[in-house]
């Protein structure tokens, strides 16, 4: 297949516009035709015109991922486009802070987006994605420990959890399903704590073993390796991809042994 080939297989990402996503779509691209799925529109065309130059069809849909009418208008859209092989669930956003500060409506809007959009566009898109589709759902390492915004870590726990259940429940039409839990990256989604702390970047590289922060493009990677050939035998899994965050940090030991090794 050519970069001028128009006719390759779809690979859909979900907020597609924003800053992983759009990472994501330009790794994607050399092997499929990109849709671009968001609800921002000045940003969707914005990431449109930049992967546009790479000659691959990008198409853009501009949708509210939790509402079901759209979700329908993308599925019927994209039928008529051609056959999706991956659905990358990136979109995402944390807004509940804490338990105690936590309203029932703000409960819901978390788990909305972070869960449930995710699992109704893979209900959407699932007749295409049953004939050995590749699903990719961005979780978060908030999926995996007590990080705080407990609403969006719980939606992103569930879809840990979901992406196990899809890889045992439709293993058999050799579609895989993978999570991927990044560590902090720095995106506009940060934008609002990092104007309350400056900071707050070096803040977190303390809990870090590596002592750096991953980056969209190191997620982008893991994207393009989890849906190609290489990873055929892999399925069901999350992989982090947070410097080493999920298997501790190294001011724990260093107390506990009270070794400077650490
Ligand atoms: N940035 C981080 O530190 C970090 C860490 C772990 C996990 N993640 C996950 O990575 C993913 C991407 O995050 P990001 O940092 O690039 O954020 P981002 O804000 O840059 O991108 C999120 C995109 O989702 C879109 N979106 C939001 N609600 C939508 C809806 N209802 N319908 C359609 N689109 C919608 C937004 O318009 C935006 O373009 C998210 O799932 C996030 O939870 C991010």
């Amino acid at each position: 297949m050519t970069d001028q080939d128009n006719t390759g297989p779809i690979a859909v990402v979900t907020g597609g516009a924003g800053d992983i996503g759009r990472a994501i779509a330009r790794a994607l691209r050399a092997t499929h035709r990109i849709a671009l799925v968001d609800i921002n529109e000045p940003a969707l065309c914005k990431a449109q015109a930049e992967l546009e130059d790479a000659g691959r069809d990008v198409r853009s849909f501009r949708i509210d991922l939790t509402n079901p009418a759209d979700l329908a208008q993308l599925a019927s859209e994209l039928a008529a486009w051609g056959k999706t092989r991956v659905l990358v669930n990136n979109a995402g956003r944390a807004m509940v802070t804490s338990l105690q500060s936590m309203t029932n409506d703000d409960l819901q809007i978390d788990l909305d987006l972070n869960l449930k959009a995710a699992l109704s566009c893979f209900k959407a898109l699932e007749h295409d994605l049953k004939d050995n589709g590749c699903v990719i759902n961005i979780a978060s390492v908030n999926g995996m420990g007590a990080f705080g915004h407990p609403a969006y870590s719980a939606a992103k726990a569930g879809l840990i959890h979901a992406t196990q259940m899809m890889a045992v429940e439709y293993g058999k039409f050799g579609m895989r399903a993978n999570a991927i839990a990044p560590g902090t990256v720095r995106t506009q989604a940060w934008e609002d704590r990092a104007a309350k702390n400056p900071n707050v970047f070096d803040d977190a590289l303390a809990w870090y073993p590596l002592k750096h922060l991953p980056t969209p493009d190191d997620i982008a990677q893991a994207v393009v390796f989890l849906t190609s050939p290489h990873a055929r035998s892999i399925t069901g899994v999350c992989l982090p991809i947070d410097c080493g965050l999920s298997a501790g940090s190294p001011s724990l030991p260093r107390t506990f042994t009270q070794s400077a090794d650490y």
